[in-house]
């Protein structure tokens, strides 16, 4: 019997049914291609919807039962009529948390084919990988609010840096340079930010005495949104904290071919927990449910999945894929100035898997 992998599927608002379902399309023909694994898909309603209907995002015991997944495929989540906080933080983030997935991996790399919004950039300078902190730092949920509507009112939202959470993700962030024999950037603010930031550039500086073959540098991050699009050669491996990362990551799209373009992997490296793929993007209330939505995201996140399922060539078989139907410029979504819809462009992703596999048969 082959072997089956059991994904959770969160499709959640907005486009993410739409985008998500073209990574699905994509996984299935590969794994009909392969014919040694396949994938069972197990589909999850929670979201909005889910809310208006139950007043809650997700099932009371969900994160129990999304532990026996292999990985979670995610669309976006929040729309209109749910306060932000409430729908982001009871079913994204309590996922990102629970399941300790402290790596958030963002490719940020323009191939070919791909514009990027600087007119004149060579298509090579565009070549980063984001690592961003992802379970604790500016997202730590912990404050208070004070004498709430009252003339006195204070609001309270504090970042936590503790010891193992900085070190894991610079560790981390090391290891992968070493790995691709890149250099690593730190993004932080210690100029400002006197007890975290300072606390990260020391930490940073520590785990760098353990690489010495890593090349470092180190930024504030004001500068380094400035650098990324002056400059953005400069940045290879990027380590940077969680509010710092979600930023940058979505100066890094419009650097590399637009949000429909930027794809995100949140690793539990330990594997003691399933870890989530995720399109960068949130839900297109603007677009939603007109068949639109850029699926590219989506299936670039599936590839991720495939890569941590140890399927690495068809990882790079789907990122390849996408390249080629860029290139090819004939079935792109209006975000690209195509006039394809979001299925369209699933179809012919999935073709172009599929003769790219038999022409190698
Ligand atoms: P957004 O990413 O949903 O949209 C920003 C702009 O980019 C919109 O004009 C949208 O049409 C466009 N866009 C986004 N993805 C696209 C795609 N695949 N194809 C074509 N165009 C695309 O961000 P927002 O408007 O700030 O947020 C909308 C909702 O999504 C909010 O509720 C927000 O909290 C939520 N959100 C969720 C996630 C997530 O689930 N991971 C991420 C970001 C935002
Ligand atoms: C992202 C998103 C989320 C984040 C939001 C929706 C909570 O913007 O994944 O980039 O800030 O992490
Ligand atoms: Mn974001």
């Amino acid at each position: 019997m082959s072997k089956s992998y059991k994904i959770a599927v969160i499709a959640g608002d907005g486009i993410g049914p739409e985008v998500i379902d073209q990574g699905i399309k994509v996984l299935n023909k590969i794994a009909e291609l392969d014919g040694g694994f396949q994938f069972d898909f197990t589909h999850f309603p929670w979201g909005c919807e889910y809310y208006t209907e139950h007043g809650r995002m997700m099932a009371e015991d969900g994160i129990e039962q999304l532990k026996a997944f292999d990985a979670i495929y995610l669309g976006a989540v929040g729309f209109p009529g749910v306060p932000d906080h409430i729908s982001l933080w009871d079913l994204l983030l309590i996922i990102r948390k629970s399941f300790d997935q402290y790596v958030n991996i963002r490719p940020v790399k323009l191939l070919k084919g791909a514009h990027s919004t600087l007119a004149d950039v060579e298509r090579e300078d565009v070549d980063m990988l984001f690592i961003r902190e992802n379970t604790e730092g500016e997202y730590s949920g912990a404050g208070d609010w004070l004498f709430k509507g009252q003339e006195n009112e204070v609001v309270l939202q504090n970042a936590v840096f503790s010891r193992k959470g900085t070190e894991r993700i610079i560790r981390y962030a090391f290891e992968t340079a070493k790995k691709q024999g890149r250099s690593l950037t730190s993004v932080s603010k210690a100029n400002a930010l006197n007890y975290s930031m300072v606390f990260w550039d020391q930490v940073f500086e520590e785990v760098s005495a353990e690489y010495p073959e890593v090349k470092t540098s180190s930024y504030l991050v004001d500068a380094a949104a400035m650098l990324m699009i002056t400059d953005p050669k400069r940045f290879e491996v990027v380590v940077t904290s969680n509010l710092f990362g979600d930023i940058l990551t979505d100066i890094g799209a419009a650097l590399a071919g637009g949000i429909g373009l930027a794809a995100g992997a949140n690793v539990n490296p330990e594997r003691e927990f399933p870890s989530m793929f995720e399109p960068v993007h949130g839900s297109a209330p603007d677009i939603a449910g007109k068949g639109i939505g850029n699926p590219l995201a989506s299936i670039w996140s599936a590839s991720q999945m495939l890569d941590h399922l140890g399927h690495e060539n068809y990882g790079r078989l789907v990122v390849d894929s996408i390249e080629e139907l860029l290139v090819r410029n004939t079935a792109l979504t209006p975000d690209m100035k195509g006039t394809a819809s979001t299925s369209e462009v699933g179809d012919e992703v999935v073709s172009i898997i599929a003769e790219s596999i038999s022409a190698k048969v």
